[in-house]
């Protein structure tokens, strides 16, 4: 069983995915806490009604941001933490965090990465430049966190068709319940399953039977 630490600030439907697959014995793998930059995340919400610890702490709350991570990196090696979930985490973790647990921190983003990613571009933001730049096409990204924003080793990708009349939100919908619930659950489970190698760049994944349950086909 491997321990898991959330980060979130929004909604938390994605973490709300990720629970639901732990239920059912689909991830080998517990949520130790989940943590929120944000007071009033519906996600701390979620974790609180599942059981699950339930921490807000903000960088306001330290004198800098080299002080908030090393805070952080303190309380989840206490915690034993295996990996570092970021779902929807409003923040960018400097060099010196990254460098803590490399290889250890996955993050989804709601765009076929390298397009759409980098500062400024999340939710739906991601969802109003996809749509101003007329893509055809558009999808979620699932990854590790290196020290470039939105720029590290690509897990898996699923891409969907943009259509005539999508708005931010309807798109954002359809990436979300069509392709975010679903490849970041599998991500997780391939990780606490030892089933993904990193090969500098390249993310090696040893179990691509059961990528066709998500309709990814390689
Ligand atoms: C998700 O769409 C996620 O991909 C995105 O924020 C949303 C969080 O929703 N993340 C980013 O944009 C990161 N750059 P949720 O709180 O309902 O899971």
């Amino acid at each position: 069983m491997k321990k898991l630490a959330v980060f979130v600030s929004g909604s938390g439907s994605n973490l709300q995915a990720i629970i639901d697959q732990i239920k059912i014995g689909e991830i080998p793998a517990t949520i130790s806490c989940v943590i929120s930059n944000k007071k009033d995340a519906y996600a701390l919400e979620r974790a609180r009604k599942n059981g699950i610890q339930a921490i807000y702490i903000s960088r306001r709350d330290f004198p800098s941001s080299l002080e908030y991570e090393k805070y952080l990196v303190n309380f989840l090696k206490s915690q034993k933490i295996d990996y570092i979930v970021l779902a929807g985490f409003l923040y960018i973790f400097s060099e010196y965090f990254v460098e803590e647990f490399r290889n250890k921190i996955i993050n989804i983003h709601p765009s076929l990465l390298p397009a759409f990613g980098g500062k400024g571009m999340y939710g739906i933001n991601v969802h109003k430049s996809v749509l101003e730049y007329g893509m055809k096409v558009t999808g979620a990204t699932v990854h590790f966190v290196d020290v470039v924003p939105d720029g590290g080793p690509i897990i898996l990708q699923k891409a969907i068709y943009v259509r005539e009349d999508d708005t931010p939100e309807t798109l954002q919908k359809r990436v979300l319940e069509e392709i975010e619930w679903k490849i970041y659950p599998l991500a997780i489970k391939l990780l606490c399953e030892d089933k993904i190698e990193v090969v500098g760049r390249k993310v090696i994944i040893k179990d691509k039977e059961i990528l066709k349950k998500v309709g990814i086909e390689i």
